[in-house]
């Protein structure tokens, strides 16, 4: 399915014949009836395919057991329910095994994973000013603990000079840690390139692709990334609950300290946590359920495919960026290049806060998204943006050209109501 630069390809209808979400792809039923827009996927998509539902309720109804434990029949479908969305996300991110996919509740448990079991005293980190607080907490916990952290600065549109890393990097340097997409103002950042400068360094690179899996492809072999953190309830169409990180080959497993040791199946005979992919990295029961959902949802992504998903966001996106910036009034922040950037697209109002244009937005104009600082304050530091924030707008796969519409005739006249 080709996508032009004014076309978007109608996902809903297209790929695989099945299932799809009921009715219109966005219309919730709200305050008196008034038909709603939803327009906050960079928090968490809405609506999911009716495969991921159907998935999710199967695995409740009819399967119902704890996988890896047992041994009986439920026990072992349960399992392959589990090794399904394994297959699915590596697949997916072109990893070399299902094993080095391990899940755990968010992309929040993965990069705290990956952060927690690479750091120790006296090692070094390379991170850029435009992560979330899912980086920059943990980050500074471990900078408590005798981590050395530098932060390199971005451009005002959220971008980053790679060259600007690499001069960052030290002796004691162990890892580079980067955000694929800003959550603020979708701001993709040079991932290519850190991956070779990591290589370059004998260094490991870490991901965070909360905003960017499912909607902007992902190779970590051809991108060099060591380690992709990604939360299955965001462009994976997944339920809330659900994600995990990817642990590539360059990862010295003996000296990765997991964030948790228990139950995991395997070895039950040893009470030494095991030491591989990947029971090192999960134990106690999973989300069975959560992940029967995932691996439908990715399942889903795969067969429209990343790259007409990303067509079809670009070409919304371009259409929302164009249209704001026609608006007297609106300040846009980021890059505003579609083709340098995800769904998501923060802007301001003159004389506004960012809360009293959301309040507009959701109650006189049913449209949903989110103001504030989107819990990356170093993000809107970089954009010029802090404390106050900005409204922020994030499309997603079920977005239509109507919808975008509809926000910018919306923010036309709250703008002109100053
Ligand atoms: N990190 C999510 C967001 O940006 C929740 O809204």
């Amino acid at each position: 399915m080709a996508a032009d630069r004014n076309h978007a390809p109608d996902l809903l209808h297209s790929g695989r014949p099945g299932p799809e979400p009921r009715g219109e792809p966005t219309a919730i039923s709200g305050r008196d009836s008034q038909p709603l827009i939803y327009l906050d996927h960079a928090a968490t998509s809405w609506p999911k395919p009716e495969a991921v539902i159907e998935a999710m309720t199967r695995c409740l109804r009819d399967v119902g057991a704890n996988p890896g434990r047992s041994g009986h029949r439920r026990s072992i479908e349960a399992g392959r329910l589990v090794y399904a969305a394994r297959e699915a996300l590596a697949e997916l991110v072109h990893a070399g095994s299902p094993l080095r996919i391990v899940f755990g509740a968010n992309a929040t448990e993965g990069l705290n994973l990956a952060l927690h079991g690479l750091l120790g005293p006296g090692s070094h980190v390379v991170t850029s000013g435009m992560e979330h607080n899912s980086v920059m907490r943990p980050l500074r916990t471990l900078e408590s603990r005798g981590v050395r952290v530098t932060v390199v600065s971005c451009r005002p549109d959220g971008s980053l000079d790679p060259a600007g890393m690499e001069s960052a990097i030290g002796p004691d340097t162990a890892l580079l840690a980067l955000t694929h997409a800003s959550n603020v103002c979708g701001t993709l950042l040079p991932i290519k390139a850190a991956g070779e400068i990591a290589r370059r360094h004998d260094l490991l690179l870490l991901v965070d692709a909360a905003q960017t899996a499912g909607a902007v492809p992902i190779d970590v072999q051809a991108d060099g990334i060591d380690l992709l953190a990604f939360t299955g309830h965001k462009s994976l169409l997944g339920p809330t609950g659900t994600g995990g990180l990817y642990i590539g080959e360059r990862v010295d497993l003996a000296r990765f300290q997991p964030l948790k040791q228990g139950g995991t199946g395997s070895l039950s005979e040893r009470e030494a946590h095991p030491g591989f992919l990947p029971d090192l990295a999960e134990s106690g029961t999973p989300n069975v359920a959560g992940l029967a959902g995932l691996a439908a949802g990715v399942r889903w992504v795969l067969e429209r495919g990343v790259d007409v998903i990303r067509s079809h966001e670009q070409v919304l996106s371009r259409r929302l960026i164009e249209g704001l910036k026609n608006i007297p009034g609106v300040q846009l922040h980021g890059g505003g290049d579609p083709s340098r950037q995800t769904g998501t697209v923060s802007f301001n109002v003159s004389g506004m806060t960012p809360s009293d244009v959301g309040l507009r937005l959701d109650e006189e104009f049913g449209i949903l998204c989110r103001v504030g600082l989107h819990c990356a304050p170093a993000a809107h530091r970089t954009l010029g943006t802090y404390p106050g924030g900005s409204v922020r707008f994030a499309l997603g796969c079920f977005t239509t050209a109507a919808e975008v519409d509809l926000a910018l005739a919306a923010v036309e006249q709250i703008a002109r109501s100053r």
